[in-house]
């Protein structure tokens, strides 16, 4: 990319990277990729990309830029690539053992931390299908140790990212390993429990961006093995319930269009008071109901 071994400057990489994304058509930003990619290759924020323009960007560094263009080119997703994503307003580590936290998750927190200020007894929390451990950590750093928290993944991998996850921002997190609730089946009078399990049924992947597809784990994307979302949101409510003190939130994300199937797993459950919610895109994403009413 260097021309010719011609050093060139942050500037002219930040240029030259842009048409390079755009050019493959990954994304919808190519433009502030580059500046991301550029920016951790130089060791410099957005601002500093500006102010050091035109600072010479050494071979070493060209180096690194090339090696992730080439991988940002087949869509790999960028929080890959810079090993960092943003979740309610901190940074998590990431890598391809885990999904990337969508801003949409941050919806569980909220509903989560406002059950617990309003209305638990517990301060006991479970985050089922934690991955990243970006919804656990989050609650657990809100609420600076007036909090226990449990979380649970059956992907030994992924809780290895959470546990550095949690020991980054210095909290504690009591991470198990095992199939959604199974692994919590000795807790009982817990407060709240969330989950972002998996949601695309099968290996139904044609409504999936391909960089999502390609890159991210499957065991994240996909309902397991045969199971249908329905039966699987089924067990999710099920052994929830079984965890929860009465008048325990249960807050679960799903994918669009699925609300109605997922509220009527947990009304099968025993749920009640069964509220559907949208994120900031408008989108149904969460639906959440209590063990016994009175819990809203
Ligand atoms: C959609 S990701 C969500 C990760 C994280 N909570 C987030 O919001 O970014 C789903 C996670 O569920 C885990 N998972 C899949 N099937 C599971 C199961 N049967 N029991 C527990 N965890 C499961 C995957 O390993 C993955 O980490």
């Amino acid at each position: 990319m260097s021309e010719g071994g011609v050093a060139t400057t942050v500037t002219d990489a930040v240029r030259s990277t842009t048409v390079a994304i755009d050019q493959a058509g990954v994304g919808d930003t190519p433009r502030l990729d580059a500046e991301l990619l550029v920016g951790h290759v130089a060791e410099l924020d957005r601002v500093g990309l500006r102010v050091h323009g035109d600072r010479t960007l050494e071979p070493e560094a060209w180096k690194r830029l090339d090696a992730l263009l080439g991988r940002r080119v087949t869509g790999e997703p960028i929080a890959y690539l810079l090993g960092t994503a943003w979740f309610y307003g901190r940074e998590f580590e990431v890598d391809r053992r885990v999904l990337v936290p969508r801003p949409e998750t941050e919806l569980l927190v909220e509903l989560a931390l406002t059950h617990f200020a309003d209305h638990a007894r517990s301060a006991t929390f479970v985050d089922a299908c934690t991955g990243s451990g970006c919804v656990a950590v989050s609650i657990a750093a809100e609420l600076d140790g007036r909090a226990r928290v449990v979380a649970t993944d059956i992907s030994e991998d992924a809780l290895d990212v959470a546990r550095a996850n949690a020991a980054r921002h210095g909290v504690e997190v009591e991470y198990r390993a095992g199939d959604l609730f199974e692994p919590v089946a000795d807790l009982r009078r817990v407060g709240v429990v969330v989950a972002n399990p998996p949601y695309v049924e099968g290996v139904d992947d044609s409504g999936l961006e391909a960089g999502v597809r390609d890159h991210e784990p499957h065991v994240a994307l996909f309902v397991p093995g045969g199971e249908g979302v329905s039966s699987f949101y089924g067990r999710i409510a099920t052994q929830a319930l079984q965890v929860l003190e009465d008048g325990g939130m249960l807050a679960v994300e799903h994918g669009e269009g699925q609300r109605a199937m997922v509220a009527s797993a947990l009304r099968a459950a025993g749920f009640v008071d069964i509220e559907g919610r949208d994120d900031l895109a408008g989108v149904d994403r969460v639906v959440i109901g209590y063990r016994t009413s009175g819990g809203q």
